[in-house]
């Protein structure tokens, strides 16, 4: 009897807190009602809560030019809902039937060769193309009137992965878009000339009508301006999918999902996190990393810190929760970089809560039967047999919306900053970049994998972010800087904030023009410093430098630092700039300054971030020694503190606890020093210290 009561105030809660969802992505339009009925008591008995549907259904809904059904998404829905099932509708716009290409051929994207793309995969419409547009606002507004009053559906995913699969164009529309947004920004052929330096080449320009859209190799100070422009593209395709939304069903939540496991350039984050009521990401551990961002398809090794800095990003800093809409559960359609071990999916859907994440979507439910993506693993596969990853979801999405019902919504919290920046990945990838092996978020990661492996939180913020939560900021190869940036800067070390700047900050304006000095003055004077000079190495050249105890590498990327003000902490000792400072430390009002002149390897940084450590109020409340252990802090509504610790390694962990705490889930005691925590296994603790 005792068990039935705590069982039904058990379900009480879990529905009482319904905004923690865990659900799969499916795809009614491929399956019979049957299969539905029966995959949503499955999906039920999985204790799934929602689905996300409709992503590529283009086709299904919409046969002909006009003639559209929607009975099989209406039953899906219904069928689903009586099983406490709730949807998020994509739109369909990522992929265009082809009676719609055949229709206008001009629908589909031009590559940078001049040459337009075949029909046959997806992504490969073009964002300005008028008649797409068209189309795209009349199916989102057909979705919307005819799901407004649907109380299961909670929200639309606008479109899928807007920023991936190379969606660039180079049609003369979004050439003529690039010419209206030169205008806009410019005013006058003059002033857009002096900016992008056009006397040099015989570029200059007489009217904006002249301009083209710029590859690679083309002036670097143009190719920014069209990824900016490009980026705003984007975001203007996202908005008018969700303007129109909102007009007709004004509650529905917007989101769009950002693919490449986080690891996009092709769109300003933040400006899009602006944009959706909650911005989501793909979480695809094992396939995309940041070398995959760069074209190294090696199967990085997993490491929990990679993720997180995934979706740090995709958070921006904002204090607001944001969506998995794609989570790995096995192999994907394209690579089999790695088998995905046993039990890590369930870690994987911990972390994501532990960074913020009340969705957590698997993908896909159902193992695809044909076409692109028959390789993929699904929840299930072609069969209702409940094997081994039907399993693993089902304890998952158990443990994920209990634990939720205990602590309401969750935020990470973090007094150290990295500054990440768009502008900064445009500047690097362009082809006249400062070094061309030096990959901007790989160089990022280094230093928040140092703070990570001392259990620091850290949150990844935009230039412009109020940095007042942070005790300590570290700028990494901020190569575009604003003129009010520096005084932001020296206002927050006066305070006694920590503030660690690399070489490579501050070197051109927002315009791509060089500061007199080479790198900005007054970051230069903050720093204590004068570049003398600047240099870089490429292929396997590097150079190296003493630091603490030992001789390191460094690479890339040298100043030739003289020190004004500034106390030497490391120097080069290698062939180039031999005895010249590579690190150094300047005291401002109650902070400090440091300055790293160079791309020193991890180990460098990794003493480096002990210093600022030591230095800082920094000092996690709890730490550990293994890469493959997550320790997470986070704030409830309410203030509390909670620690999410994951244990990614097969072997037992031990975190060293600075605060007595108790075991949301078990109630368990623990008091200050060491918890255990089993191989591949969790632990939610409540902190009895406010901190
Ligand atoms: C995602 C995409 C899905 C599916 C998946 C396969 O990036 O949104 O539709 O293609 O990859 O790995």
């Amino acid at each position: 009897m005792k068990f039935y009561i705590l069982a039904i105030v058990v379900v009480i809660n879990i529905t009482a807190n319904a905004q923690m969802y865990v659900g799969s992505a499916y795809y009614p339009e491929q399956l019979s009602k049957e299969r539905i009925d029966k995959d949503a008591s499955l999906m039920q008995e999985a204790h799934l809560n929602m689905v996300r549907i409709g992503d590529f259904a283009w086709s299904a809904l919409e046969s002909e030019d006009g003639n559209f059904s929607f009975e099989w998404m209406d039953n899906a829905i219904h069928t689903l809902q009586k099983k406490g099932i709730q949807t998020l509708l994509c739109t369909p716009t990522a992929a265009i039937p082809k009676w719609m290409c055949d229709a206008h051929p001009d629908i589909m994207q031009v590559q940078v060769d001049g040459q337009r793309k075949a029909y046959g995969r997806r992504r490969h419409a073009c964002y300005n193309n008028e008649a797409y547009c068209t189309y795209c606002v009349r199916i989102v507004r057909e979705l919307a009137a005819r799901y407004k009053e649907t109380p299961a559906v909670i929200g639309f995913q606008i479109d899928n992965e807007m920023t991936t699969e190379d969606p660039y164009c180079y049609c003369e529309n979004c050439r003529m878009r690039f010419v209206e947004w030169l205008q806009k920004k410019y005013k006058t052929i003059g002033k857009l000339n002096q900016s992008w330096g056009t006397t040099f080449w015989s570029e200059t320009l007489n009217s904006f009508s002249q301009a083209w859209l710029p590859r690679r190799m083309d002036n670097p100070a143009i190719y920014l301006d069209y990824q900016r422009f490009f980026s705003d593209c984007t975001l203007d395709f996202y908005r008018m999918q969700r303007d129109e939304i909102k007009k007709i069903a004004p509650r529905m939540l917007c989101t769009t999902n950002v693919g490449g496991g986080g690891f996009v350039t092709t769109i300003d984050l933040y400006q899009l996190g602006k944009e959706c009521d909650v911005l989501s990401i793909d979480n695809y551990p094992i396939n995309c990393t940041v070398e995959n961002l760069y074209g190294n398809n090696v199967g990085q090794p997993f490491e929990p810190s990679m993720v997180s800095f995934a979706l740090q990003q995709i958070r921006g800093g904002r204090k607001e929760n944001i969506w998995v809409t794609e989570e790995q559960v096995g192999r994907t359609a394209l690579t089999q970089r790695e088998i995905v071990p046993d039990g890590i999916v369930r870690l994987w859907t911990h972390q994501q809560l532990a960074y913020g994440c009340n969705m957590s979507v698997f993908f896909p439910f159902r193992a695809f039967e044909s076409a692109h993506e028959h390789l993929m693993v699904g929840v299930v596969e072609s069969d209702y047999v409940k094997r081994d990853k039907y399993q693993e979801i089902q304890q998952t999405a158990h443990e994920v919306r209990a634990l939720y019902a205990k602590t309401g919504k969750l935020l990470p919290i973090a007094r150290a900053a990295i500054i990440r920046d768009f502008d900064a990945d445009w500047t690097f990838e362009n082809g006249y970049t400062f070094c061309p092996d030096l990959k901007y978020l790989r160089e990022v990661y280094a230093y928040y994998k140092a703070l990570r492996s001392r259990s620091v939180m850290v949150d990844m913020v935009s230039p412009d972010a109020d940095l007042s939560p942070y005790d300590c900021v570290i700028i990494p190869y901020l190569a575009l800087v604003a003129p009010d940036f520096p005084e932001k800067i020296e206002t927050k070390v006066k305070k006694g904030a920590t503030v660690v700047m690399t070489c490579l900050t501050g070197v051109r304006n927002k315009e791509f023009h060089k500061f007199d000095g080479g790198v900005y003055q007054p970051l230069q004077r903050l720093a204590g410093i004068e570049i003398e000079r600047q240099e870089a190495l490429f292929g396997r050249k590097h150079n190296t430098l003493d630091y603490v105890d030992s001789t390191a590498i460094c690479k890339y990327w040298f100043d030739k630092v003289k020190p004004v003000q500034a106390t030497v902490l490391s120097r080069y000792n290698g062939a180039y700039f031999k005895d010249a400072p590579a690190i150094t430390c300047n005291r401002v009002g109650d902070g400090k300054m440091y300055y790293v002149a160079t791309v020193p390897e991890q180990k460098v940084i990794d003493q480096l971030m002990n210093v600022v450590i030591s230095e800082t109020s920094l000092k996690p409340i709890a730490h550990h020694a293994s890469p493959l252990m997550e320790i997470a802090e986070l704030q409830d509504m309410k203030g509390n503190s909670y620690l999410y610790l994951i244990n990614f390694s097969g072997d037992l962990q031990q975190v060293v606890l600075n605060y007595p705490s108790n075991d949301v889930m078990t109630g368990e005691e623990w008091k200050a020093g060491i918890v255990s925590v089993n191989p591949m296994e969790y632990k939610v603790l409540r902190i009895k210290k406010q901190v």
